[in-house]
Order: C-alpha cells, then sequence, then structure tokens
C-alpha cells in the first residue's frame, strides 16, 4: 500500500514537473546558463562507489541538461567541467576526467550535430592531453555550422588566469598600438576574455551546496543571477532544472538601476 502511494506521488510529481517545464517558454528564458557541476565524488561517496563513478554519472547529467536547455531555446550553456585547480585531484581522477570529453563526445556527437548543437570550449589548451582536445576539435568542426545551443565546456579554465591573460594581450595592443588606451572600457575589455563570443551568463547554478564561485567567470557573472541548490550533480535533472529557470523567472533584474515603473 504504502508503495503504491510512493509510486502514485512520484507520478504526480513527474507529470507536475512536466507541466511546469511546459510553462517555463511562457516567460523570459536566460540567454545564457553557467553551471558549476559539483558533488560527483559525493554522489558516489554515498553509494560506496569509486569517485570517478560520481564523474561517470555526472556526464550523463550532462546530456541530460543539454537536450533539456536545448529545448527551453537557451542560447548558451556554460559547464565547468575541468578547473585549473583540479589538477591537484590524483593522476587517476584527472586522468579519468580528461578521458570523459571523448567518450561524452564518442557517444552522442551525432546526436548533438543532429539537434543543433554548437560545441565549443574555453580554456588553457596548454596542459590538457592530445586525445582529449582531439575529441573536443573533432566535435566543435563537426558542429561548427550548426546555429542552436552552444554548448560550452569550461575545460583547464580559471578565471584570474583568463583575466590576466587578457590583460597582457591588451597592453601589448596598446605597445603595439592596435588599441588606444583611453579607449579602453568595459564592453572592449570583454572582447579580450575567452567569453568573447558570449553574452554574459544570466543565470549561474551550483550543485551540491556549495555556495562559493571557484575561480568561475568572475568577470562575467558581474549581474547574473545565483541559483544554488544541495541536490548533487549527478541528481540533478529536470526538476531541479525547472526549479532553477523558475527561480530566475521570479527574479527582478535590475543592473544597479531601479524598475521603469519606478521612476
Ligand atoms: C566537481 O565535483 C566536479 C568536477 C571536478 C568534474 C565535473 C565533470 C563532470 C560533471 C563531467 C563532465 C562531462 C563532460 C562531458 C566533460 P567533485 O568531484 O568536486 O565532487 P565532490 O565535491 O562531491 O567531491
Amino acid at each position: 500500500m504504502l508503495n503504491k502511494l510512493k509510486q502514485w506521488k512520484r507520478q504526480q510529481n513527474s507529470e507536475d514537473v512536466d507541466e511546469r517545464f511546459q510553462e517555463l517558454v511562457k516567460h523570459p528564458i536566460p540567454g545564457h546558463v553557467a553551471i558549476i557541476m559539483d558533488g560527483n565524488g559525493r554522489w558516489a561517496q554515498k553509494r560506496a562507489l569509486p569517485r570517478v563513478a560520481g564523474h561517470h554519472e555526472g556526464m550523463k547529467c550532462v546530456r541530460r541538461i543539454t537536450k533539456l536547455a536545448n529545448e527551453l531555446g537557451i542560447e548558451a550553456l556554460t559547464l565547468y567541467a575541468f578547473s585549473t585547480e583540479n589538477w591537484k585531484r590524483p593522476k587517476m581522477e584527472v586522468e579519468f576526467l580528461m578521458k570523459l570529453p571523448e567518450e561524452f563526445l564518442g557517444t552522442f556527437l551525432p546526436e548533438l550535430v543532429e539537434e543543433n548543437v554548437q560545441v565549443k570550449m574555453m580554456g588553457n589548451k596548454e596542459d590538457i592531453p592530445p586525445h582529449t582536445l582531439k575529441a573536443v576539435s573533432k566535435a566543435i568542426e563537426a558542429t561548427k555550422d550548426n546555429d542552436g545551443l552552444i554548448l560550452n565546456f569550461a575545460l583547464n579554465y580559471g578565471s584570474r588566469a583568463e583575466i590576466l591573460d587578457s590583460i597582457r594581450h591588451v597592453l601589448n595592443d596598446i605597445q603595439n598600438g592596435i588599441l588606444d588606451e583611453k579607449q579602453l572600457n568595459e564592453e572592449i575589455f570583454s572582447t579580450y576574455l575567452m567569453t568573447k563570443e558570449l553574452k554574459d551568463p544570466d543565470l549561474l547554478i551550483r550543485t551540491s551546496g556549495e555556495i562559493r564561485l571557484s575561480n568561475f567567470m568572475l568577470w562575467q557573472l558581474a549581474y547574473t543571477e545565483f541559483w544554488f541548490t544541495e541536490c548533487l550533480w549527478p541528481d540533478f535533472g529536470k526538476e531541479q532544472f525547472t526549479e532553477a529557470i523558475e527561480a530566475y523567472q521570479g527574479r527582478s533584474r535590475r543592473f544597479g538601476g531601479i524598475k521603469s515603473e519606478e521612476s
């Protein structure tokens, strides 16, 4: 009896989630969603599995969320897949993480091409193993003519390093007379960042209950709406994604100004 009740509740809930998901498009959809996919290790630990099993499950979740983002007409989805600090992890875990893009793209690239997704990558290419870069470059090339969702993997990415590199590049351009120092403003500086082709994220999601940015898109997140959840990344699905977008839709974005009706 109890099981039947649980089953009924689950069914009601999933119908409810589907309905709520369909409703989302009636309100403004964030153009760019960035996600710090956290909690893979804890997900595995809770099941007495090795940490890498959590990363593997996390990879499946990437597929799930890409599909949902595409369905909603989100323009760009940036996923923090490997940070410049993640090299400090055990060698075996790093190697596993570096194989995931290959496995993901080896399995799903035909579907991504079919679904009009454009694969992109941002991060320092040095230090990324050639086999990982090869898989990503192949996907970028195969999807370059698509014009749907941009699926942007942050791989060996660190925001402070990105900003420093941009400053070096700006100084170099000033020295070479390519850029006039007086013209330098936020808009121009943004074109020196790895995200130059993307608008700033409208919504940042971080899973697993951690409430920090961990060196992720520090410049780009200046006016982004943040949404944190206790849910571990491998458990993140339609329900949580819907909840995040609903929360975004309930926010009042003023970008430092006031709402127009208040003026
Ligand atoms: C943080 O969780 C997660 C990572 C460092 C890796 C994220 C990578 C994926 C979700 C898969 C990426 C897939 C592709 C296709 C590139 P954690 O290990 O720090 O978790 P913990 O805090 O619970 O230990």
